[in-house]
């Protein structure tokens, strides 16, 4: 079964083919960073309109490095929400428009569901059930995955998601945009011991995050008549540092609370090298196993949703056939439930 994916829910643009019995078949993804990097951010109306431009050829393209027709495919999927509502409805119209054209059907796919279910497409692969930590621009989430659809929420950011503070943070250092990794980039050349920043709720039972504190913590610093530039790299050091404690220590928690074995990281930021890094070592030292996906299915891309669409039909588990119900997007719209 042959499903296209398509990706459109806020600064990438993302199709894909995947083949349930040959895996993934072929991959375009066009990143509108230099579109928005004037700006400082992602600007909503700047990225719908770039989508519409980029749908078409990039749909065309993925055809031609597969080799199929239009007419070859199975289904559309295409990411419904969350997201920005208008980047999310040009993919919704255009994947609902080609599913009309072919007489096929559309799925309307979770995007933090394409992010969890991404490692699945890498060598090894998990097996359910496993812990989902969910580490995006939007979202941060530890979820308890038993399989396709069946999703346990078990903690999540009550403010910043992790990306988030990363790139607002990576703005207070006065680092361009996207920040995350450029700050990612800079911390490896600082020092420990420097500075020291909180490790919000570290110590609170529950498995929930809050990383909005941590971002107010480095402008004080940023803020101190004592600040020089050249502190960045450390103080980039330190903020990294804080993140991934408090991500490991509540990822490893949610494991012993489940019993499960394998933990899952997904998102931008399961790109971050430290951050692997550390979950590889606390898990070894508990006999868990750690997955992710290759390093270019982290971000946006629509390998994951093509992958997430393909999962559901073949569980019998499409929630929407838009194909019947009009073009629905939601821009806000939890995974759980
Ligand atoms: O999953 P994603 O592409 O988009 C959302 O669904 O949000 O994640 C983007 C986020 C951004 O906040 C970006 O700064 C962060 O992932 N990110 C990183 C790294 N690479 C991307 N954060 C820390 N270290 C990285 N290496
Ligand atoms: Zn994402």
């Amino acid at each position: 079964m042959k499903v296209i994916g398509i990706e459109s829910s806020c600064d990438e643009t993302g199709v894909a083919i995947y083949d349930s019995e040959r895996g993934l078949l072929g991959e375009q993804l066009y990143s509108q960073v230099a579109l928005h990097a004037e700006y400082g951010g992602v600007v909503p109306e700047l990225a719908s309109r770039d989508h519409i431009r980029r749908l078409p050829m990039l749909v065309r393209a993925v055809l031609r490095e597969t080799g199929l027709a239009a007419g070859e495919l199975d289904a559309v999927a295409y990411t419904a929400g969350p997201g920005l509502a208008g980047a999310l409805l040009v993919g919704a119209a255009f994947a609902c428009a080609l599913a009309c054209s072919i007489e096929r059907m559309a799925i309307a796919v979770h995007h933090l569901e394409g992010h969890l279910l991404s490692p699945l497409l890498a060598d090894p692969a998990p097996a359910f059930p496993f812990v989902a930590l969910l580490v995006s621009g939007g979202h941060t989430q530890l979820m308890a995955v038993h399989g396709v659809g069946e999703y346990h929420l078990l903690g999540e950011s009550i403010d910043d998601a992790a990306g988030e503070a990363f790139d607002k943070t990576a703005k207070l250092l006065g680092l361009p945009y996207p920040g995350g990794p450029e700050l990612a980039r800079l911390a490896q050349s600082g020092r420990g011991g420097r500075f020291r920043l909180p490790r919000p709720m570290l110590r609170d039972k529950s498995l929930d995050f809050s990383f909005s504190g941590l971002k107010t913590a480095v402008r004080h610093c940023v803020e101190n008549s004592a600040w020089q530039a050249a502190d960045s790299a450390d103080l980039a050091f330190e903020f990294e540092q804080a993140v991934v404690e408090v991500l490991v220590e509540k990822a490893a928690r949610a494991l012993t609370q489940t019993g499960f074995s394998q933990l899952v990281l997904a998102g931008g930021v399961a790109a971050n090298q430290t951050l692997r890094a550390a979950l590889h070592a606390r898990l070894e030292a508990v006999g868990a196993q750690l997955f992710y996906p290759p390093a270019a299915l982290c971000t946006d891309n629509g390998a994951m949703i093509a992958f997430a669409g393909s999962q559901r039909l073949l569980a019998g588990k499409v929630a929407v056939s838009d194909g019947q119900q009009g073009i629905v997007v939601r821009p806000r719209w939890p995974l759980q439930g």
